[in-house]
């Protein structure tokens, strides 16, 4: 199966078989088609991953994507989604319904199973604090599992999930969503374009209406011009390094960490300051609008996209002394 129109860089990829599911309980069925002896590579909306290579088993696709109202006790509702449906417009239909929480992280490209993975997240949100239950099929035992939010280990684009790949296929996950709570507004950018649109108190649809602007503005559309979004997880380190390196280069973004000891850096700013914005090797580069996408500009592989993406992180390594971790999933190749 060719991988090309499913993977948003668009890089050439193929698959030796790809099995969709339409419906969740032909899931079983889809999973007896498939070798034992290899997990499939679960494939959402091909956002988050670099084809540096071809897969060497099946390609799963779970396309089931029902979305349903569960409970609603006045305050709080609860809303499951089938893995395929696409986030956005999840988000969108959760809005709709008159819920709120995931308003910060409108427009990010791919689909609701795909969310919990990495715990998406932007503009001050992270999706595993509305996440209450997450439906996973686990093929090496042939059990399902409901894993509460805890057992899940949400961590900034981190989970049980992406710790251990392979042992799940996530088939719905359940939110858990308020009917109001008090706008997230306090990352950069938000506040200040809902107070230049006069708006102090904002709706959760016009938090969603900014941050699609803001998005739109910063971020290339991969359905313009290929990429997976950030290319790299902002770099968390010791407090004490962040200090100096602050010291040393004024302007450098320092953010809170995980805890007083740690920080994180802006992997962007780190990437710009050594110049390589807007920089190309062939088809393969560093987007011009955000120095943290790598773009493809036509017909780079992904090969030459990961070698780019080796070189940025070298480079930042070099001068600043901070390690880069890509933040994509990389397929046919290790970092
Ligand atoms: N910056 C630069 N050069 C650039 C772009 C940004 O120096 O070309 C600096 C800015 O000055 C800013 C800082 O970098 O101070 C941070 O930039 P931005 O606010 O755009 O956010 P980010 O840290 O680069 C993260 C997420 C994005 C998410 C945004 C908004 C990660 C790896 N990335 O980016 O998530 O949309 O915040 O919340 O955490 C993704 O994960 O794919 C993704 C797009």
């Amino acid at each position: 199966a060719d991988l090309r129109a499913r993977n948003t860089f668009g890089v050439a990829a193929r698959a030796p078989l790809l099995v969709e599911v339409d419906a969740l309980p032909a899931l079983d069925e889809a999973l007896a088609q498939l070798p034992a002896d290899a997990s499939p590579l679960l494939l959402g909306g091909g956002s988050n991953l670099l084809f540096a290579g071809d897969p060497e088993g099946a390609v799963l696709s779970i396309r089931a994507a029902g979305i349903a109202l569960s409970a609603d006790d006045g305050a709080h509702a609860r809303v499951r989604a089938e893995a395929g449906a696409d986030w956005h417009a999840f988000v969108r239909r959760t809005l709709e319904l008159g819920l709120c929480g995931l308003e910060n992280l409108a427009l990010i490209p791919g689909t609701v199973g795909a969310a919990p993975i990495q715990n998406i997240g932007a503009y001050g949100v992270e999706v595993g604090e509305f996440v209450d239950v997450v439906e996973a099929f686990e093929p090496a035992t042939g059990r399902s599992h409901r894993l509460s939010s805890a057992q899940c280990g949400f961590a900034y684009r981190d989970s049980l999930f992406k710790r251990e790949p392979g042992r799940f296929i996530v088939t719905a996950v359940e939110f858990r969503l308020p009917r109001s709570a008090p706008p997230r507004i306090d990352y950069a950018g938000v506040r200040e374009a809902l107070a230049a649109a006069g708006i102090t108190a904002p709706t959760p649809l016009q938090v969603f209406d900014t941050v699609c602007g803001l998005r739109r503005r910063k971020l290339p559309d991969p359905a313009v011009i290929g990429n997976a979004g950030s290319f790299f997880k902002n770099p968390v380190v010791p407090t004490d390094h962040a200090r100096a390196l602050a010291a040393a280069h004024p302007g450098l973004p320092v953010f809170p960490g995980a805890d007083a000891d740690s920080r994180k850096l802006s992997a962007a700013w780190l990437i710009d300051a050594c110049g390589w914005k807007g920089h190309r090797d062939g088809d393969a580069g560093v987007s011009a609008r955000h120095a943290l996408v790598l773009v493809n500009h036509g017909s780079a592989s992904g090969a030459q996209l990961l070698a780019l993406a080796r070189s940025v992180a070298d480079s930042v390594l070099h001068r600043f002394g901070v390690a880069l971790e890509p933040e994509p999933r990389i397929v046919g190749a290790s970092w």
